[in-house]
């Protein structure tokens, strides 16, 4: 019986709720799924590669035939390396597009073997992403329903002093917006 191994290659700098629901939706129809974290040595990661893989290692515990590993080097070759015969990537909106198509077609050119396959994740996740994810949580937003419980957690660990900073300043306007009704309710008073 055929056997068909996929990679899900990806940077998970987090893991978001949209990169749970395709590899979800990937271990579905593929008989073995690795997740593959790219060690990309020219970018800083707001995560390490340990933090990514034990995140992915734990959101992933409930699917048998998903496994996380960790890559660097050409994509093709690593795939080729664990025996993948498809590759596994997400489209959100026509954006995301024009950018996997090229390097879909670039991978095929230098692996012509290697299939990519593209799947939809759910449309309630389809403005999610990693960069955004990071961008809101370095200014101390809330991330709720983006990422997975465990990536909040870690995201508020590491960015303590943004969130203390952002619930500060919410406390200030809240006094503030306070002070100005109080004052506001004064004068109402006064005119009547
Ligand atoms: O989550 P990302 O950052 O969109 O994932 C991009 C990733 C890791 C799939 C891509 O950058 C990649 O495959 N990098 C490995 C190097 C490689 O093979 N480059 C050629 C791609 S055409």
């Amino acid at each position: 019986m055929r056997h068909i191994s996929a990679l899900y290659p990806g940077s998970f700098d987090p893991p978001t709720n949209g990169h749970l629901d395709l590899i979800e939706r990937g271990a579905k129809i593929f008989d073995e799924l690795v997740v593959g974290i790219l060690r990309n040595s020219e970018k800083v990661p707001m995560f390490s590669l340990p933090e990514r893989l034990e995140m992915l290692k734990t959101l992933t515990a409930h699917l048998k035939n998903v496994r996380i590993e960790a890559f660097h080097g050409l994509m093709v070759e690593y795939a080729k390396s664990i025996e993948a015969t498809c590759v596994l990537r997400g489209i959100r909106a026509v954006s995301d597009y024009e950018y996997e198509l090229q390097m879909a077609l670039m991978n095929r050119k230098l692996e012509p073997t290697l299939e990519t396959v593209f799947m939809m994740p759910a449309d309630k996740y389809s403005y999610v992403s990693s960069r955004l994810v990071r961008e809101v949580a370095q200014a101390g937003g809330p991330v709720r329903g983006l990422v997975p419980e465990v990536v909040e957690q870690k995201l508020r660990e590491k960015l303590e002093p943004a969130y203390k900073f952002h619930d500060e300043m919410q406390e200030e306007i809240a006094r503030t917006s306070d002070k100005h009704s109080e004052k506001r309710e004064r004068l109402r008073k006064k005119k009547a």
